[in-house]
């Protein structure tokens, strides 16, 4: 089959998975999402990135506030009305009675979600632990392997607090050392990132830590090239994909790692309190739970998911997340996502006094984008665009980098972003008068 026929009928494919379950995202979605695809079937994912009527249909799929444009979907993302819709269903029916309508009926859903979950991570399903964020998914794998005094870990200062806070935990008591590099971001030159990392590593590392799209500013990490360095090491590795998964279109071993974590209530739009860890198959063993397990050495992944009573619901609205992102497609995802925060960050980046903090370029960035104002602060400028303009982002002050961090998702319209364009260039030109 010629490539292009052939990544034709892979989307077909994958479009025929969302829609050929008996889903609530079928019932409502399946007729107005066939056609606006068919409409654009023929051209490719750059261009439908730009075509407002093809996402038109896709915005309509969510509840979001008309008061408030929202701007931070990195902190975590709205679900669409299909995937609130299923958590409302599971939650009436454990009500009706939790214990036999969690336990024995919505438990059911658990191994086809984690085979679901594998198809879109590319991973065997055996390999795939689901629970609650990304914080619990990297933490479990911190604190669970089996470092001891003298080890070392490589990491950065600009990776995610909490995963900083669980080695410097590990450092306290068991005198792991953790040390960390610093980015002045945005870099485009993968091999000054990837030297940073190599110069760290000392005969005694035996772990690199990986943010794959760096929360502060959106930077998108080289996690492949840094993974087969540190392997060419004796290292292994650890990727944080809080923000990558659901958004970038890879699959889990493109990336070489040995570990990966996420939180499904980013840009897959999964229930929010969702998330999902990877481990290698033959790590599993050596992993230590963070909650308990009969046999804890034991190398089967369930054993991470011992984590007690919590919300069904939550979880097996994950598989209408899935159907919906899989109707969509990851490449388009990530086009569109990409094309949203340029199309506002190209409009604004030579106004005077605006500084960016992200690349524009498809290789070191997608959705996340910082931005700036000359003599105001970050506080001021987040607070300034949420008073005046009703618009939420969130203001970033963190080691060197001072700015505010402006996230679109699929649901945004290029309309909200002229506005946002607009505000950016009224508060620009007060400051300079
Ligand atoms: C890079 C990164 N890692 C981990 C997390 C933690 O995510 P969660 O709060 O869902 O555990 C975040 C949250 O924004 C993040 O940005």
């Amino acid at each position: 089959m010629p490539t292009n026929d052939r990544r034709s009928f892979l989307k077909m494919t994958a479009l025929a998975g969302a829609f050929s379950t008996n889903s609530l995202f079928r019932q409502a979605h399946a007729a107005d999402w066939e056609a606006a695809s068919r409409a654009v079937g023929h051209l490719d994912s750059g261009t439908i990135a730009q075509n407002e009527d093809y996402w038109s249909v896709i915005q309509r799929s969510y509840s979001v506030s008309t008061q408030i444009i929202n701007l931070n979907n990195g902190g975590v993302s709205p679900s669409p009305i299909v995937v609130q819709q299923a958590v409302e269903r599971y939650n009436q029916m454990t009500n009706e009675g939790p214990s036999y309508y969690m336990w024995q009926i919505l438990d059911q859903g658990r191994e086809p979600l984690r085979h679901k979950l594998a198809n879109l991570a590319g991973t065997s399903a055996e390999e795939i632990a689901i629970n609650r964020n990304s914080t619990e998914a990297l933490n479990t794998i911190i604190y669970g392997l089996p470092l001891k005094a003298g080890d070392e870990v490589v990491g950065t200062k600009q990776d995610y607090p909490n995963m900083m806070n669980a080695y410097r935990q590990r450092a306290e008591r068991d005198g792991i050392v953790y040390n960390q590099i610093s980015f002045d971001f945005p870099i485009e030159d993968n091999d000054v990132i990837v030297k940073a990392y190599e110069q760290a590593i000392t005969p005694r590392t035996k772990l690199v830590h990986i943010t794959h799209m760096v929360n502060w500013t959106g930077q998108l990490m080289p996690v492949q090239q840094i993974a087969d360095m540190a392997h060419a090491h004796g290292c292994e590795v650890i990727v944080d994909g809080a923000h990558s998964f659901g958004l970038l279109d890879f699959k889990i071993p493109d990336l070489h790692c040995d570990y990966f974590g996420t939180s499904l209530h980013k840009f897959l739009a999964a229930p929010i309190g969702s998330g999902m860890m990877w481990v290698k198959k033959d790590k599993i063993e050596k992993i230590w739970p963070l909650t308990c397990y009969g046999n804890p050495r034991s190398p089967d992944i369930r054993k991470f998911e011992a984590l007690g009573t919590r919300s069904f619901p939550i979880e097996q609205g994950i598989g209408e997340a899935i159907n919906f992102h899989e109707a969509i497609g990851s490449r388009r995802k990530q086009e569109r996502v990409f094309y949203l925060k340029n199309y506002w960050a190209m409009r604004v980046k030579d106004v005077p006094g605006v500084k960016l903090h992200t690349s524009l370029d498809p290789r070191f960035s997608c959705a996340i984008c910082g931005v700036s104002i000359e003599g105001v602060t970050s506080n001021q400028l987040m607070t300034t665009l949420f008073d005046r303009y009703k618009i939420h982002t969130v203001g970033i002050d963190y080691e060197k980098i001072h700015c505010i961090r402006v996230t679109p998702h699929v649901y945004t319209t290029t309309a909200d972003l002229d506005k946002f364009v607009g505000a950016i260039g009224e508060i620009a030109a007060s400051k300079k008068s």
